[in-house]
């Protein structure tokens, strides 16, 4: 089947940019008590093994297994993958797409999309919220974290490297809407004003947790 264009150009851009983009969110975990307290109620109330999709350098993913998670994680970059694996041996990360897991129906217990969902086209999130709902087990976990807005944010540019790069932004009712339609119960939100002077947290931020209904 061949790749659609915007899933190339997604990896492309992160490919190019894993070394640099790594570089710049390295303390961006440390300097964020909301971020770590999200994660860890992720972590104390998820069981069972835990992928996170789009898990870029594997921080967050580090971050819940040095909180007792079983976790391992996808990426659709493979630069992204190396350098995960380079800094985090002892956790197992994959090349794949969060649109068709290479994982077996209801064999999950919690499922992370950590700023990663952002990268999906509007159309294809309800598939790729089904995807989700695939592989978890009925009342699985599922976290998910992204900017709020109504935009696409688009970058041809990024740490110096020519890119083609789109960062969705995300409205939590119709992220809700959606993940109720896909089979979810919705059970927290946290929606974070925007923190003036941060590269990464410009914007309003939201994380959503949820579960697969039975
Ligand atoms: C903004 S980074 C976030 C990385 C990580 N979750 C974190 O918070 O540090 C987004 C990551 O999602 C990955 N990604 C984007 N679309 C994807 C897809 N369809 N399947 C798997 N990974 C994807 C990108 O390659 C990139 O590494």
């Amino acid at each position: 089947m061949t790749e659609p264009a915007d899933r190339r150009a997604t990896r492309d851009g992160y490919d190019a940019i894993a070394e640099p983009y790594t570089e710049e969110f390295r303390d961006e975990l440390a300097g964020s008590a909301l971020d770590r307290a999200v994660l860890g109620a992720f972590a104390e109330l998820v069981e069972g093994d835990v992928l996170e999709a789009g898990s870029g350098p594997g921080s967050v993913t580090a971050h819940l297994h040095a909180c007792g998670v079983a976790i391992r994680g996808v990426d659709l970059s493979p630069a992204m993958v190396a350098l995960a694996r380079r800094q985090h041996p002892g956790i197992a990360f994959a090349v794949g797409d969060m649109a068709a897991l290479d994982v077996a129906d209801a064999s999950l217990g919690g499922l992370v999309a950590w700023y990663s969902l952002i990268h999906v086209p509007r159309p294809e999130l309800p598939a790729v919220l089904a995807e989700f709902r695939r592989v978890l087990r009925p009342g699985g976990r599922l976290l998910l974290g992204f900017q709020v807005g109504d935009d696409v944010s688009h970058h041809d540019e990024a740490f110096g490297h020519r890119v083609s790069l789109d960062f969705r932004r995300l409205q939590p009712d119709a992220v809700a809407d959606l993940l109720v339609e896909a089979g979810f119960d919705v059970t927290a939100r946290v929606v974070r004003a925007p923190e003036v002077d941060s590269r990464a947290k410009p914007l309003p931020q939201a994380a959503m947790l949820a579960r697969r209904a039975r």
